[in-house]
């Protein structure tokens, strides 16, 4: 058999299909919570959280306009710099809107306490953060997730977005990489 990308996996943290139900619920509550507003922004943190966008926003049941934003406080290593770097702004005008902000993990916390009080600057109608994956043990910056999918252990995990040094996004499901995989070179 040749190497597939999934060789590189110690262990499956999520299925595919747990992550899709879960999605499912999120974007259930996200329906009910909104629903006197057609005024919804969904905004992506890129990478990482364009597979959570693109399942939620075909599960809302209203219309949402959709942003990106790009920022990076890792460079290639498996720990946070510290370091919150913007690298690409909204497109749009996010005053007086409602604001989802939509990001694949909260770990450390930083780049979200970042986000938050850039966007808060610019005065949306509300600002709510939506996040997958939440490593609770790792906080060093306090942050609300009001909608949250999971709470996993700390340990690094790629797939379904979430990546190590750019590889691993396309995995449907979230695993936890072989550390033989990462060990070399960095840290
Ligand atoms: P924070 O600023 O430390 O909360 O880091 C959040 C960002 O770090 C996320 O948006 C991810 O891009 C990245 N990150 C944190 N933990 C992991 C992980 O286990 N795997 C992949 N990326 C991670
Ligand atoms: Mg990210």
């Amino acid at each position: 058999m040749e190497r597939t990308v999934h060789d590189d996996i110690a262990y499956v943290l999520l299925e595919h299909e747990r992550i899709q139900d879960r999605v499912r619920q999120l974007s259930d509550q996200i329906s009910q919570d909104y629903a006197d507003t057609d005024d919804l922004l969904l905004v992506g943190v890129l990478k990482g959280s364009v597979m959570l966008m693109v399942d939620m926003a075909r599960s809302l049941q209203q219309d949402v306009a959709l942003d990106f934003i790009a920022i990076s406080s890792y460079g290639q290593a498996t720990k946070t710099s510290g370091v919150v770097r913007l690298l690409k702004d909204l497109d749009t005008d996010i005053g007086g809107r409602h604001v989802l902000i939509v990001e694949d993990i909260v770990d450390s916390g930083l780049t979200l306490a970042y986000l938050r009080e850039s966007f808060q600057r610019r005065n949306p109608a509300s600002l709510r953060i939506c996040a997958l994956l939440n490593k609770p043990s790792r906080r060093q910056a306090d942050v609300t997730i009001d909608y949250s999918g999971f709470d996993i252990p700390n340990e690094f995990v790629v797939g379904y977005g979430l990546d190590y040094a750019e590889r691993y996004r396309n995995l449907p499901y979230i695993g936890v990489l072989r550390p033989e995989v990462y060990t070399q070179g960095n840290d």
